[in-house]
């Protein structure tokens, strides 16, 4: 760790199935994960930030089939081929720090070895696999866990399965897990907590079927030729291998784990928070400090499968709206623990309202009166005013209340409080009337002190609003005349950072009104 640092942190993303191209739903889940890993960086944390792709399974292999290519040919093409899941995060301004695939040779060869451990621990027996399972989602279920007789989870036809397998002994960590879900805050939101153990371990946690033979795409059982090891187990271990754990390409398992949160997709968090730890507590490695469930991005009500064939595309919408603004409006619209419906109508009247008209306008008005009456350089004059209390205190107090959300995930909140401020400086402008003090030459250092105010709110809101829209606060920061060193962490709590003779450059529209009517036509 550096010593500047405020410690280490380590946050996850689910690792992509590279089965086809990627759409708003998975940007989602990378933007909130991004989002957040760029918070902990501000405040001083020395992070990792992994994300990837979950490469294996029987899904891959029969599409790659059906292209008429191989399985790795299959999912380069995916991963690094043009406009790929590389070229999207990149697009899509993703700091992460890892990129993992789960066919790298150093995580193929330590899911080899843990396997083997478990095995020779006794926690993997072989036996005899009958039960059910569904294809697109490479998931094995019991009777009983049927809906209607489907798959649950996606609600699609299961098949009747019998085969050689392996288990693993997930019933004898049946008690344990419930413990750590019931008693410790591991799960996150609490309402995810009821729905594991009511559904999941109350009913009887049954071992886990952990080997297929019957396809060989897979990482394969090095003692037992023929078998592969079940996709899950592959993919949930990468969250370790990635940091070198049972590998020698990376060495920072000492550092970084136990990750401070998993963020996941509500689907995937009985994965994270049942089978996940049980596995930990074989190896007898610590557990994660938190798996975090978001919810879903849906469109039209229902979820944006890629195998249902709604997809929308992020790679379309951030070249027409920018990056920034898409950023902006996943996490500003919903709030991270609970779905919502996305729609290119609620996008474009997100960045009309806040981006262009609240932010926009409170930037623009401001640089261009200092450049109006100023010539671009404040005079250092002050003359303070009753009128200034409110705001310099809620600019002020801003960082401790955006904190206490971010902490707990609390984007939408966060981002609220923010835009609360920048509301308010706007109202601030028609209550100072600049114009006004402007046509008196003996108003100038109350003049200067308004439009300092402006510049010191701006500083702050946008210092707090970098790891939603980087790019864009960047731009925000270069036109009011603030240094790298101004827009710390440090002092986004502070009032009075600009120099009082700031100097402000013109520059773009950030923000660009989009015109509706003619947008929705166009779609
Ligand atoms: O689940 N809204 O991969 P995946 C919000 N390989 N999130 C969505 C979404 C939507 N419409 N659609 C997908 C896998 N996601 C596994 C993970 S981790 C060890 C292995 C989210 O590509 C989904 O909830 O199917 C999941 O968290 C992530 O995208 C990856 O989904």
């Amino acid at each position: 760790m550096c010593e500047k640092c405020r410690g280490n942190y380590y946050i996850t993303t689910p690792i992509y199935y590279p089965s086809a191209k990627l759409h708003i739903g998975h940007a989602y889940c990378t933007v909130a994960t991004d989002t957040m890993a760029r918070f902990k960086r501000l405040q001083g944390y020395n992070v990792m930030f992994l994300t990837g792709t979950d490469e294996h399974g029987q899904k891959i292999e029969d599409k790659a089939k059906a292209a008429g290519v191989t399985p790795q040919q299959f999912v380069d093409n995916i991963v690094t081929g043009e406009r790929g899941v590389l070229d999207l995060w990149k697009l899509m301004n993703i700091s992460y720090d890892r990129f993992i695939r789960t066919t790298d040779d150093y995580h193929v060869a330590a899911i080899q070895r843990i396997f083997k451990k478990m095995h020779d621990n006794g926690d993997i027996y072989k036996g005899v696999y009958k039960g059910k399972y569904c294809k697109p989602c490479e998931s094995f279920w019991t009777e009983s866990q049927l809906k209607d007789g489907k798959c649950p989870d996606c609600g699609r036809e299961v098949q009747d399965a019998e085969e050689e397998a392996y288990f693993f002994r997930l019933s004898k960590y049946a008690d344990r897990v419930q413990d750590l879900l019931e008693n410790t805050d591991f799960l996150e939101p609490r309402s995810r907590v009821n729905e594991m153990v009511n559904n999941f371990i109350k009913p009887g946690l049954e071992d886990l079927c952990v080997s297929r033979t019957s396809f060989t795409w897979g990482v394969p059982v090095d003692f037992d030729p023929g078998h592969v090891v079940y996709v899950w187990i592959d993919a949930l271990f990468n969250y370790m291998t990635a940091l070198g754990f049972e590998n020698d390409k990376y060495h920072d398992l000492e550092a970084f784990w136990p990750a401070d949160v998993h963020f996941v997709g509500k689907e995937i968090v009985r994965f994270h928070s049942i089978i996940w730890p049980a596995m930990l507590m074989s190896m007898g490695m610590p557990l994660p400090k938190k798996v975090f469930g978001h919810g879903w991005l849906l469109l039209g009500g229902g979820k944006m499968s890629k195998s249902k064939g709604n997809v929308v595309d992020p790679v379309v919408l951030a070249e027409r709206y920018g990056v920034d603004a898409l950023r902006y409006y996943l996490l500003r619209e919903f709030p991270l623990g609970s779905d919502g419906n996305f729609s290119n109508e609620l996008l474009i009247s997100r960045i009309n309202t806040d981006l262009a008209n609240d932010l926009g306008n409170l930037l623009s008005r401001t640089v261009a009166m200092v450049i109006k009456y100023f010539g671009g350089t404040l005079p250092a004059e002050r003359e303070h005013d009753a009128l200034d209390d409110e705001l310099i205190a809620m600019a002020s107090s801003l960082r401790e209340t955006y904190a206490g959300y971010m902490d707990n995930f609390g984007t939408q909140q966060a981002l609220i409080e923010v835009f609360k401020v920048i509301s308010r400086a706007n109202k601030y402008i028609d209550e100072t009337a600049p114009w006004v003090l402007a046509k008196d030459e003996s108003k100038r250092a109350r003049l200067a002190t308004v439009l300092y105010n402006l510049l010191e709110t701006l500083r702050i809101t946008v210092t707090l609003l970098l790891p939603f829209m980087p790019d864009s606060c960047a731009k925000a920061f270069a036109q009011i005349g603030a240094a790298a060193e101004q827009t710390t962490w440090d002092n986004a709590a502070v009032w009075g950072v600009l120099p009082a003779d700031v100097t402000v450059h013109k520059g773009e529209t950030l923000f660009p009104r989009i015109d509706m009517d003619k947008e929705l036509d166009e779609l």
